[in-house]
């Protein structure tokens, strides 16, 4: 009976989702984290923002082979705890934060590079916020997901498991 009612209880919680959850995790595999910054041609110094973090990989890579100074702004608090630990775990806690919150409220204003791996509609939103915010010569990188409207200067596609994955370079301002 016991047993009943746990399981019973479990299935009758629905999953809470943020209002402006814009893309589930799934982490980018680390063959795309590489050529999204290779396509970026990040210089040393420079400031890349990964919106929606997850665990911290885009931007501890930034960091590490490119010397970049690097922000992640993520939404769930477990993800940021983790990714802080391991910013501090690798010492790189004076090239990488990570922040609690909504791409929404966040100031990326002074970016020379956004990677982004949401979803075709997060990246409609999102869209007049990247135009509004971002300096001319600043690159937005996409992963699987174009920005509507505008046209890539540059496409990839990589094979990582078992699928091509696509990425899509935007110098801003962006060609319409
Ligand atoms: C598909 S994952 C990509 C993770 C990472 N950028 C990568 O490429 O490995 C999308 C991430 O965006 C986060 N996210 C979704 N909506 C967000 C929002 N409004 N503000 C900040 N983070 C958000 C999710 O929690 C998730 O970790």
């Amino acid at each position: 009976m016991l047993v009943l009612l746990t399981v019973g209880a479990v299935f009758a919680q629905k999953p809470v989702i943020h209002p402006n959850q814009l893309a589930p995790y799934v982490p980018s595999p680390y063959q795309i984290v590489d050529r999204m910054l290779e396509l970026a041609k990040i210089k040393p110094g420079e400031k890349v923002y990964d919106l929606g973090s997850g665990d911290g990989r885009v931007v501890i890579a930034a960091a590490q082979k490119y010397d970049a100074k690097a922000v992640g702004i993520e939404l769930s608090s477990r993800l940021v705890k983790s990714s802080q630990e391991e910013v501090k775990r690798l010492g790189l806690s004076d090239k990488v934060s990570v922040v609690h919150g909504d791409v929404f409220d966040a100031d990326f204003s002074d970016a020379d590079v956004v990677i982004l791996y949401l979803m075709r509609d997060s990246n409609n939103t999102l869209k007049p916020k990247l135009e509004k915010s971002l300096k001319p010569g600043a690159r937005v990188i996409s992963h699987d997901y174009e920005i509507e409207g505008w046209k890539p200067n540059e496409e990839a596609k990589v094979d990582a498991f078992r699928r091509g994955h696509k990425i899509f370079v935007y110098r801003m301002p962006p060609q319409k």
